[in-house]
């Protein structure tokens, strides 16, 4: 069985490219029976859904997703100029997507369990967030771009450390099942999730030193490591990276921006240097 992934792909950014017919003749070339989306394919989550069903209709290959940031932002019906808030539902939608969710769908074949959930950022790969005082968190969340699309109306500024909260109950969960089936410490395990579990994926220079803790979160690096977890595939900084560390390898399979691609004119060319292929 051949698992391919890709994420970032950010097409209405990248809008100058026949993104249905080069990922079809990706999934043909790498002759792949599923293609993974970790995150960041359209904004808003009907538009990322309905591209993967049009994706479904001219491939054979599996088409299964998880969610990124992207999708759980919107435009608001009334004022098409404001963000809404309803990132909630709009993870739901992704998720309990029986077609594509692989949340929904894990992937178990031989050796492997393929899993993929929801993950968002709680400011941990941040070096000194946890020591700062409420007056320069307060300050520091409120230089960040992000920090306005999912403010609760509280303007509740731990909204994104109890997302990711979550997001960790829910892999721990799957990954605790995964170990207690019969033979279950048998199996390697993949996971895959959108945001970045270590720092070490992320640029390492002072300049970038900020911009890490919306990155992701340590704790789920931390839960490989106590559940062996062999792979991660992750997306969302847009800079491809492999290393391992504890046992685990981590592959960022990031897309990105155009003017950032290796082949810049070359669609196909840029998906088949980018999807990382899993053979098992
Ligand atoms: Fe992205
Ligand atoms: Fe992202």
């Amino acid at each position: 069985m051949r698992i391919g992934f890709i994420g970032d792909l950010h097409i209405d950014y990248n809008t100058h490219h026949d993104f249905l017919t080069a990922l079809a003749q990706a999934c043909d070339q790498l002759d792949l029976d599923t293609i993974v989306f970790c995150g960041d394919t359209l904004t808003g989550a009907e538009k990322a859904l309905s591209f993967y069903g049009r994706l479904q209709d001219r491939t054979q290959t599996r088409v299964l997703q998880i969610p990124g940031n992207h999708e759980l932002y919107c435009l608001s019906e009334k004022n098409k100029t404001s963000l809404c808030l309803d990132a909630d539902e709009y993870m739901d939608l992704m998720l309990n997507d029986e077609a594509t969710s692989l949340f929904k769908n894990p992937i178990v074949h031989g050796q492997w369990c393929i899993i993929g959930g929801p993950s968002w950022y709680d400011y941990s790969l941040h070096r000194n967030y946890r020591r700062m005082d409420a007056m320069a968190k307060h300050r520091f969340l409120r230089r960040n771009p992000e920090y306005k699309y999912l403010q609760n109306t509280d303007q509740n500024p731990f909204i994104n450390e109890k997302i990711t909260a979550r997001s960790l109950m829910l892999m721990e969960r799957q990954l605790r099942t995964i170990r207690e089936r019969a033979h279950g410490k048998e199996y390697k395990i993949c996971s895959a999730i959108h945001m970045l579990p270590l720092a070490e994926m992320y640029k390492s220079s002072h300049v970038w030193a900020t911009t890490v803790a919306f990155m992701g979160s340590k704790y789920y690096a931390e839960l490989y490591e106590s559940y062996g977890v062999d792979l991660c595939i992750c997306a969302h900084s847009h800079i491809r990276r492999t290393l391992m560390k504890n046992g685990t390898t981590y592959v960022n399979v990031s897309l990105g921006h155009n003017f950032k691609w290796k082949y810049k004119t070359d669609l196909l060319k840029e998906l088949l240097d980018t999807i990382y292929v899993l053979d098992i």
